[in-house]
């Protein structure tokens, strides 16, 4: 037993730096050869701020009742000055958001960030993105209109396929069998309190991984790319970085990409918002009126083409979970200690057929 704690509490001890040594020896500079895709972070940052403070002055008027809800919205963007832009920079800004959770994910994993010692860093951040995934759905039914109504009433059906809980998942979701009143009650409470308060605190609990492991050297420009940090003898610190301050060095570099971004929502916002809203999302929602194409949002596309795909939505639900764990899992699979991409082609391989996997249904979930 004594042994079981012990090797417990070396391995938190290499990821948060739990012995007073161990703490000393923490670096705060940035590897040397540290690149672009590292502020992607920070990005994430800004983005989180922006919706925050959007989504506030959205609050200053809509009321979230059902009889009320879609009035409201087209107050904010007809009668309000500025209402139209922070609506839209709130509505844009989060599928943007979800965008960029995807590079950073994408960065991490393709040079191998989340190897061990920073396993936790990758599972904080797992949760992040269906925390943000849930805030996404959650905010989209609060318009009230034909687009939303529609697209929540699929998302929720999508619960009924759970085996045994099916039923009573859907009604304790909706408030009722049908998407009505009671639904935009219980998302309204969703998406302003406890999600954006789970997402502040998991945020934290991210940044104090990253700060307690500093973080990973990319694998390139290096002639031995193996993990530079962690994984020396029993799992502990093999070598510690060395490097330049974040402060004026990559300060610099998160400006230039966080100023990158407000320009893309820029442009976004002025010159192709309806990407984002279409023409449906200027209708009323009408329980009654079942629109010829119903779509969930972009990045549920290819969940919502997997589930038609199969003879029973169950094994399309389960096939899904098992992906989703898989993923969330991987550091703890992946125990190799090389990081880049091309020496590890088997990884790289699969992980490319994944991606395109998931465009080729997202595509292939909007035209159908
Ligand atoms: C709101 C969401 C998020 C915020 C604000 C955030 C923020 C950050 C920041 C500031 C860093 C340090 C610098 C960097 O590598 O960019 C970082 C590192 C990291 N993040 Fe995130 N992150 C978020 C979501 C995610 C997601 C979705 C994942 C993956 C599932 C993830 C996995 C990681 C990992 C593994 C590292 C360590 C990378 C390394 O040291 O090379 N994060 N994150």
């Amino acid at each position: 037993m004594l042994e079981l704690f012990t090797h417990i509490y070396r391995w938190l001890d290499v990821r948060l730096g739990l012995s007073p040594d161990k703490g000393e020896q923490k670096s705060t500079l940035l590897p040397h050869n540290i690149n672009a895709w590292y502020s992607l972070g920070s990005v994430l940052l800004v983005i989180f701020a922006l919706q925050i403070v959007t989504g506030l002055l959205l609050m200053i008027y809509y009321v979230p009742d059902a009889d009320k809800a879609f009035d409201t919205v087209s107050f904010i963007m007809e009668g309000i000055p500025l209402g139209r832009l922070v609506r839209l920079f709130h509505a844009v800004g989060s599928s943007m958001m979800i965008t960029v959770l995807l590079l950073h994910l994408l960065s991490v994993l393709f040079m191998g960030g989340y190897k061990s010692p920073r396993e936790l860093h990758w599972l904080s951040g797992f949760t992040l993105l269906l925390l943000a995934m849930g805030i996404s759905l959650t905010g989209y039914l609060l318009p009230w209109n034909q687009l939303s109504y529609w697209a929540t009433t699929i998302a929720t059906d999508c619960a009924g396929s759970v085996p045994v809980f099916g039923n009573y998942l859907v009604t304790l979701l909706r408030g009722g069998t049908q998407v009505g009143p009671q639904t935009i009650g219980r998302f309204y409470m969703f998406h302003v309190g406890l999600l954006p308060a789970s997402i502040a605190v998991m945020i934290c609990i991210h940044l104090f991984l990253v700060k307690c492991t500093g973080v990973s050297t990319p694998p390139f420009g290096l002639d031995d790319t193996r993990n530079q940090w962690g994984r020396g003898e029993d799992d502990a610190p093999a070598q510690l970085p060395e490097g330049k301050p974040f402060f004026p060095n990559f300060l610099l570099q998160d400006l230039v990409s966080i100023s990158l971004y407000v320009a893309c929502l820029i442009a976004l916002v002025f010159f192709a918002p309806n990407l984002f809203i279409p023409s449906s999302s200027y209708l009323p929602a009408n329980p009654l009126v079942t629109p010829a194409h119903i779509k969930p949002e972009w990045f549920f596309l290819a969940n919502y083409q997997t589930l038609k795909l199969f003879p029973s939505e169950i094994i399309g639900l389960s096939v899904q979970v098992i992906a989703v764990i898989f993923l969330a899992l991987l550091p703890f699979m992946d125990r190799g200690r090389e990081k880049h991409p091309l020496k590890r082609q088997l990884f790289t391989f699969s992980s490319i057929a994944g991606i395109v996997l998931w465009i080729g249904l997202t595509v292939w979930g909007h035209y159908s």
